[in-house]
């Protein structure tokens, strides 16, 4: 009985990325009475977890990273040796969208998940609970149940779904005050048992009525909406600064009065180049394809919508500078500020950078690119791009002889440059393209910038 007891003080996740790592690390230091073990194929992640220099960036997690590692929290390659050891196994590997065969572009690449399944069912030799952290299409621990339970063994695995809300760039302080953790379980006697021993784990620190106890599907559900609804705040607000920039109307301004009606309230309002990272997208089209599934069409095309707006924006923040720069940008040099999907993260995955980057190159422009962590990144997403490309340490390096600076990402630090500094070394005319909306453009304008927000009207000196 102390052993079947001690088995679940033993958690694995197989899967050591953004969400892994730090999900983990969280639970390791919430959780002095658990031992946590983090698994990946990749040796030089693992190596990294296991390293000074971390392989993602994120505020806060150097500290909680060093504080368990080696106590009461493991990184590692040796994927059977855990599997053996572990009673609950968290799986946070990467679920991409296809890109080959029937649902390419849609549904999610479901390849690295089962893998992961068949190790289980390889190396268990006795009982699990398998949690999906990954996010999953709706129905896929009823697949991954059936692939376990294959098994020859005689073995039970029950499998749980809880997706993870966290967000990069913030991930250590949402997986310290979660807005609500979701556990959804098979409503079986077995379901119901396991799903009280995860709801147990995050018990430790998140207040009881944060945790949602669900029905399985519900959770897997659950992820993808949220999702959909945060991007398709995004896609809304950004159709809208489309109007204004045809009217005198100011985005921010109707941002501001539309977000203090309290039914709606202001996150996730503010317009920009469009939403990126490994997410919104992905999960979106996941939806759209579950919807093409049961033949809901209408509801398929409502979502698909937001991801075809947030496309049309990046071509329309293209299509601004272009225009503005006399019509062409062909052998002129432009600096872009930030390649990051978003603030306080080296992730590039998705970044609108990385669209806005290659139609520019397309166009002939030079790139000077920019960015605090992401730069590393940055190089790999344009490996195989042609056009001249320079990366840059130093801002004012960066910007130096350029014709323009294109803010594409919201690092606070951007706020602060000396722009005057700036201007000086820059081609004339200078232009500015904000999509971020984050500058002072009053000020850049009397420094003799001209400014070009999004969603507002251009401040020109010519
Ligand atoms: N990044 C986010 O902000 C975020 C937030 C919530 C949910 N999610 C979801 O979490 C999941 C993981 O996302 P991520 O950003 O951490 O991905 P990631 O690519 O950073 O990490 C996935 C890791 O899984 C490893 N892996 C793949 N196959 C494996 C196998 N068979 N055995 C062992 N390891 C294997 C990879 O080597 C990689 O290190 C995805 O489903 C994603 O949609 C991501």
């Amino acid at each position: 009985m102390d052993q079947e007891k001690d088995k679940y003080r033993e958690i694995l996740c197989i899967g050591a990325g953004y969400v892994g790592g730090p999900t983990m690390a969280a639970i390791a230091d919430k959780c002095p009475g658990y031992n946590v073990t983090v698994a990946d194929i990749d040796e030089k992640r693992i190596a990294a977890w296991n390293s000074d220099t971390l392989p993602i960036y994120e505020p806060g997690l150097d500290a909680i990273v060093k504080k368990t590692r080696g106590h009461n929290l493991f990184f590692t390659t040796d994927i059977p040796a855990a599997i053996k050891k572990c009673g609950i196994i968290f799986v946070s590997v990467n679920t991409p969208t296809k890109t080959f065969g029937d649902g390419a572009g849609k549904a999610a690449d479901l390849q690295y998940w089962e893998k992961t399944a068949r190790a289980i069912i390889e190396y268990a030799d006795d009982d699990k609970i398998v949690v999906e952290k990954s996010t999953l299409p709706v129905r896929a621990a009823e697949a991954m149940s059936r692939i376990l339970q294959s098994n020859t063994k005689g073995l039970n695995f029950e499998v749980l779904s809880n997706p993870e809300f966290m967000a990069e760039g913030s991930a250590v302080s949402d997986l310290e005050n979660p807005d609500r953790v979701l556990v959804g379980a098979m409503q079986t006697r077995s379901g119901i048992e396991a799903q009280k021993k995860i709801v147990a784990i995050y018990a430790n620190w998140v207040p009881k009525k944060k945790i949602l106890s669900t029905n399985v599907w519900s959770s897997e559900l659950s992820k993808l909406v949220a999702n959909a609804m945060l991007a398709q705040r995004i896609s809304s607000i950004n159709s809208i600064s489309a109007i204004c920039e045809k009217t005198d109307a100011d985005v921010n301004e109707v941002s501001k009065a539309v977000g203090m009606d309290n039914r709606i309230g202001p996150k996730f309002l503010k317009a920009g180049v469009g939403f990126g990272g490994s997410c919104f997208k992905k999960d979106i089209l996941n939806l759209v394809y579950l919807c093409d599934h049961y033949g809901l069409d209408e509801v398929a095309r409502y979502w698909e919508q937001v991801v075809l707006l947030n496309d049309y924006q990046n071509r329309r923040f293209v299509k601004n500078i272009i225009l503005n720069m006399f019509n062409t940008v062909a052998g002129k040099k432009i600096a872009l500020f930030g390649f990051a999907f978003k603030a306080d993260t080296g992730d590039t995955r998705e970044s609108p950078a990385i669209y806005i980057g290659k139609m520019l190159l397309e166009e002939r422009a030079e790139l000077n690119i920019f960015d605090p962590k992401a730069l590393e990144n940055a190089k790999k997403e344009l490996k195989d791009t042609e056009g001249k490309i320079e990366y840059f340490e130093d801002p004012y390096e960066c910007a130096e002889n350029t014709h323009a600076i294109a803010l594409l990402t919201d690092w606070k630090e951007f706020a602060d440059y000396d722009y005057k500094r700036i201007f000086d070394s820059m081609a004339k005319p200078a232009f500015i393209f904000d999509g971020r909306n984050m500058l002072d453009h009053k000020k850049l304008f009397k420094i003799g910038f001209n400014v070009f927000p999004v969603g507002s009207e251009p401040m020109k000196h010519l």
